[in-house]
């Protein structure tokens, strides 16, 4: 193994996963090569040199600094093929996809319809990466999404009034549930759970005859939409709602030391698994332990098992 590209997505502490994949690399004397722009610059041959020097400075910072892009041209062979001669003529002899399901789908294709050397690293806010305990970026995603949502508790709880905040996390409710937990909201709406307004709004209704006159009610953006949620309530409550869709915010930020210790690990483990041979699988983190997962496994989205601690959603209310 003499060099390897690495193409990322964006999300907290993916920056941490390229600096231990640069110094890793250069232990082994292999060099790197960062493609910048995801898959959109695989297929434009838009490659930079990344030496140990090159990733000083970045452990700190969210986003990529490889910049990314949702490529849709990928999933055109033509394009599929440039992209194979382009990794050819660099001479590289595999590369590390850095990202969520659709990265790692196509780095799938890669795999196995080109025989492209390939580790995956799953990152995504979402957590939803099936076989991952949890996904570099998803700790910092629900801790930007809850601070957010501590500010608007306070005014929730001066004006007393019902709020639904809806959080990303694509058809997972993963974002939604840690927050929810962690922020002592009063619903939850996933994905994973069937929904009942009406009884959401007779609880509410209940609760402000005894004197509960405030409601926090988190939407995962799978599920619903915060308005759509808003007007139905004030339908059958007659009561006035409020909405904060918290968006892109939740994808930015500093990571927390959980993803730049994951994003560490991940980055230099990869590099490990190339030096050893092992390809086609991403590396992943489940109870503590480093543990190799097939890519084609990884690529079916997840869903939330609502057992273990969120049996607690029962609490709530
Ligand atoms: O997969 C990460 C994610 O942030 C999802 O939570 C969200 O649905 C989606 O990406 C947003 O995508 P875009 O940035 O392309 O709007």
């Amino acid at each position: 193994m003499k060099k390897i590209a690495v193409l990322t997505r964006d999300c907290a502490g993916v920056n941490a996963t390229i600096r231990a994949i640069v110094r890793t690399a250069f232990i082994y004397d292999i060099e790197v090569l960062g493609i910048r722009r995801g898959y959109s610059g695989l297929i434009d041959g838009d490659f930079i040199k990344l030496d140990r020097r090159s990733v000083s400075g970045i452990i700190n910072l969210g986003g990529t600094i490889l910049k990314t892009s949702r490529c849709k041209r990928f999933y055109n062979e033509e394009f599929q093929r440039q992209a194979v001669k382009n990794i050819k003529e660099n001479n590289i002899d595999a590369i590390i996809v850095v990202g969520g399901n659709g990265s790692l789908s196509a780095a799938n294709i890669l795999a196995n319809k080109y025989s492209i050397p390939v580790v995956g690293v799953p990152a995504t806010i979402d957590n939803d990466v099936n076989g991952v305990d949890l996904t570099l970026g998803a700790d910092t995603a629900v801790n930007v999404a809850l601070d957010a949502l501590d500010k608007i508790r306070d005014t929730v709880t001066s004006l007393e009034r019902i709020f639904i905040v809806e959080v990303m996390g694509r058809n997972c409710g993963y974002i939604a549930l840690q927050v929810a937990l962690a922020g002592g909201c009063e619903e939850v709406l996933i994905p994973e759970m069937e929904m009942d307004l009406d009884i959401i709004s007779k609880e509410i209704l209940e609760g402000n005859k005894q004197g509960k006159a405030s409601w926090i009610i988190i939407v995962a953006e799978g599920k619903a939409h915060a308005h759509d949620i808003a007007d139905i309530i004030t339908d059958k409550t007659g009561l006035e709602t409020r909405i904060a869709v918290l968006g892109h915010i939740q994808r930015g930020g500093r990571p927390t030391a959980t993803d730049r210790i994951l994003g560490a690990r991940l980055g230099n483990y990869a590099v490990e698994m190339l030096k050893n041979g092992i390809i086609n699988h991403c590396v992943a983190i489940k109870e503590d332990d480093i543990i190799e997962i097939p890519l084609n496994v990884t690529i079916q989205p997840k869903k939330i098992d609502l057992g273990g601690k969120y049996k607690l959603i029962k609490l709530l209310t």
